[in-house]
């Protein structure tokens, strides 16, 4: 733009509008995710169709996958909607297996929470099944299916579903959403078997070699120097754990998994555990032809995440030539009132996993896999304050259906900044103390590990909340082929 014509413009800005947008135009072309289209002239209500069905997409140059996918991309649509707003999902499966959608982190009815057997039955091939609900929290969300997960999750089934608050006063117009994730396949595009490694790879929790960002392998985002940009991050891979650093720079979190939190806290590197969210607000620095990387560093979360692995590039960031902007700290605060455990009612969860027998591993939760395991009870209103206890030499990103709750210290005071989460990671031998408040919707609502080999592997459970029965469903134990 000549310079005379950008005056002109700035002098038609009145004083108090919205944030600049300072990004180059076409700056996230390489990340832009396909929206979901919405079918209701509503303006309170997204309407969209979703099907899960087989595609081939090329996730690197020349590297096509016959992949599992939402509408045949990877990942699935971004379903774009307002906080408050009723969203429709008119979902058909037209894979050759049953399968369902789970709206992770959102808290609906029970009806919609897309547990096979336990809250809806599984919509088999051919058929169709509608989600319908209202959006109750800004936030970075996403949908999988809820059926043999490690396995449909892995063979890239899962979108994310952005709630935006236009009011939620984080002037960074320059925002994108970004959806990690992994994938498995062989030279001819044959999907990784969900089983490979056996009873070992159920336990160190399978990756893939291709390691994606929005689909895609290391993509290009064009920035100017030191204009702020708002990542939206969604952790989408079965197993894989995301610890970003961008060579050092600085990513300021002004929120996680149930959308803003207290107020912003800054660090040089991130991490990002299966199934949790981060909103961050990142200030590129560099020059024009000396591209700034996005990496995933090694993370220990156990015995296989580290030996032999690599540092992956994940984002190139590429500076315009435009001089650098000195953007402003952010600052901003929700307020949230801190949870207190005085009458809350403790409920302890052991973690463990026994030494193989017959060739065979499983996580047990209170001395049982899934399988052998009875529901929780909790009452309409009750608070409960979690104890989850890993005695096992692996991290386990721990997730709570339907609600969020609040991590505390280890004095029962909860961490600041204060935050909502639905995913916490409780690392290897150590105990995380979790308040959550149940509310009025009655029901059987999961829990498990987000390493989705584990959850199949036994690290998963049900809350039985209010006065309503268990399912008479048995979560049947996966059986290797
Ligand atoms: Cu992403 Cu049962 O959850
Ligand atoms: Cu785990
Ligand atoms: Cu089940």
């Amino acid at each position: 733009m000549p310079l005379v014509t950008l005056l002109v413009v700035c002098l038609l800005i009145p004083v108090h509008a919205a944030a600049q947008s300072f990004a180059p135009s076409g700056w996230d072309a390489g990340l832009k995710l396909k929206e979901s289209a919405d079918l209701n002239p509503d303006p309170k209500i997204v309407e969209i169709n979703l099907t899960a069905k087989l595609a081939d997409v090329e996730v690197a140059p020349g590297k096509v996958v016959h992949a599992w996918t939402y509408d045949g991309g990877l990942p699935g649509p971004l379903i774009k909607t307002r906080v408050g707003d009723r969203l429709i999902v008119h979902f058909k499966n037209e894979l050759a297996e049953p399968t369902t959608v789970h709206w992770h982190g959102i808290r609906v009815p029970i009806e919609m929470d897309g547990v096979p057997g336990v809250s809806q039955p599984p919509v088999e091939q051919g058929q169709s099944f509608t989600y319908d609900f209202i959006v109750p929290d800004a936030g970075l969300y996403w949908y999988h299916p809820h059926v043999m997960s490690a396995a449909q999750v892995g063979f890239g089934l899962y979108g994310a579903v952005l709630v935006e608050d236009p009011a939620d006063g984080i002037d960074v117009p320059d925002q994108v959403t970004i959806v990690l994730s992994d994938i498995g396949f062989d030279d001819k595009g044959v999907l990784e078997p969900a089983e490979s490694g056996g009873s070992a790879g159920m336990v160190f929790g399978r990756e893939g070699d291709y390691v994606l960002v929005n689909g895609r392998t290391r993509p290009v985002l064009r920035a100017r120097a030191g204009a702020p940009q708002r990542w939206r991050i969604v952790n989408a891979a079965k197993s894989r754990f995301f610890y970003l650093d961008l060579d050092g720079q600085e990513f300021t979190t002004i929120g996680v998994d149930g959308g803003l939190q207290e107020h912003p806290v800054t660090s040089d590197i991130l991490l990002v555990t299966s199934g949790e969210r981060v909103d961050v607000i990142v200030t590129p620095k560099g020059k024009a032809g000396t591209p700034l990387t996005l990496r995933a560093m090694l993370y220990n979360r156990g015995y296989g995440s580290v030996e032999y692995r690599s540092v992956e590039d994940l984002i190139s960031i590429e500076f315009t030539d435009e001089a650098p902007i000195e953007a402003k700290p952010l600052t901003f605060t929700r307020p949230m009132t801190p949870p207190t455990v005085a009458g809350a009612t403790p409920v302890e969860f052991d973690l463990t996993l026994p030494p193989m027998q017959n060739n065979q591993s499983e996580f047990r939760v209170n001395g049982v896999p899934y399988w052998k395991a009875k529901a929780y009870p909790a009452k309409l209103g009750e608070t409960q304050l979690w104890i989850v206890k890993n005695d096992t030499d692996w991290d386990h990103p721990f997730h709570l259906h339907g609600f969020f709750f609040q991590v505390l210290d280890d004095n029962d005071v909860p961490v600041r900044p204060l935050a909502l989460k639905d995913t916490v990671n409780v690392p290897m031998k150590t105990t995380s103390r979790l308040l959550v408040t149940f509310d009025d919707r009655a029901g059987e609502w999961m829990f498990h590990c987000h390493i989705l080999d584990h959850a199949d592997g036994g690290l998963m459970g049900t809350v039985l909340l209010g006065p309503v029965k268990a399912s008479e469903h048995v979560h049947k134990k996966p059986t290797s082929k």
